[in-house]
């Protein structure tokens, strides 16, 4: 098939270029062949003549869209409505990643794909009308909710190295929930997804949840930085532009009935860390 890829340069972008690579056709497009923020994108996506486009690509800054959200909502929203468009031009499958930050995290237990979303900050309100615009324009699509990403250049797991390496003690909230997700087993996942005809919407995160002060600790026990104090503090302590939603762990409910399972965040994150060169 010949495939798309929006945000080429990304994490996940980067991951799917190398998953697909065997089996398929991949056209990457970075921000300079397609930018979401001009309409003639449409145009743009529609010449590539793609069989199928996976849309990655996103403001992805959750303080930046904080502090402009008109930006967020042109590249997420109006952005996403464009590739959506020209998938309704090709008349070709889209496959859009959104995010965990969707939901309120007032819950409890984890959000499977039936749950209701309400979003909380400018980046989640962009995602989820990045979401409506899929479903208003097109019938054959997966919109892929993840959380948590990494696997690339930039991402929490390198933040927490690098902090390491500039201090003693590291401070690290402890009641913020998620799904560590690594970038490659979620490409995995849709490479798997797109062979099937069951278009919808899916969550696709690694096995299990935990606080970012357990994934800093378990990031510096594998890269062997137990000489780093990481400090537990509370959400309220930590100031950033963007409010956070509290609680937002997902269960791939949709994707295990095609027998898709992720394997433990722990088991990925293993993985992840023994491919850096990890230096003090
Ligand atoms: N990272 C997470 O923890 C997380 C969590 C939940 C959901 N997600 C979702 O997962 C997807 C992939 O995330 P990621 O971590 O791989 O993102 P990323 O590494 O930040 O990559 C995003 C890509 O989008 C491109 N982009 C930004 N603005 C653009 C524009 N106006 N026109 C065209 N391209 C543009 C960027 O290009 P430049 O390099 O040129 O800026 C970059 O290549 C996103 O949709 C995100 O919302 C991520």
């Amino acid at each position: 098939m010949r495939i798309a890829v929006t945000g080429a340069g990304g994490q996940l972008g980067k991951a799917l270029q190398r998953v697909l690579a065997d089996a398929h056709e991949v056209i990457p497009l970075s921000r300079a062949d397609l930018d979401l923020e001009h309409p003639d994108c449409v145009q743009a996506l529609v010449e590539t003549g793609a069989q199928c486009v996976i849309h990655p690509a996103a403001y992805t800054n959750v303080d930046g869209c904080a502090r402009d959200p008109d930006r967020a909502y042109r590249v997420n929203a109006l952005g996403t409505r464009y590739v959506a468009l020209a998938c309704q031009a090709l008349d070709v499958p889209l496959v859009y990643i959104s995010t965990n930050e969707v939901f309120d995290g007032a819950s409890t237990a984890p959000y499977a794909e039936y749950d209701r979303p309400a979003p909380i900050n400018p980046y989640g309100f962009s995602k989820w009308a990045g979401e409506q615009a899929v479903r208003e324009l097109l019938r054959r699509f997966y919109i892929v909710r993840v959380a948590w990403l990494f696997g690339g250049e930039r991402n929490f797991v390198r933040t927490v190295l690098r902090l390491a390496n500039e201090r003693n003690e590291i401070a690290m909230v402890a009641d913020e929930i998620g799904s560590p997700t690594y970038a490659p087993d979620v490409a995995g996942a849709i490479a798997r997804l797109i062979e099937t005809p069951y278009y919808g919407t899916y969550h696709l995160v690694n096995e299990g949840f935990c606080s970012r002060y357990e994934f800093a600790a378990a990031t510096l026990q594998l890269a062997g930085r137990t000489d780093v104090t990481l400090r537990p503090i509370a959400l309220a302590e930590y100031q950033r532009a963007s409010c956070v939603p509290p609680y937002t762990p997902l269960r791939n409910v949709a994707a295990a009935e095609l027998g898709i399972r992720l394997r433990s965040w722990e088991e990925a994150l293993a993985e992840y860390v023994g491919t850096l060169n990890v230096q003090r």
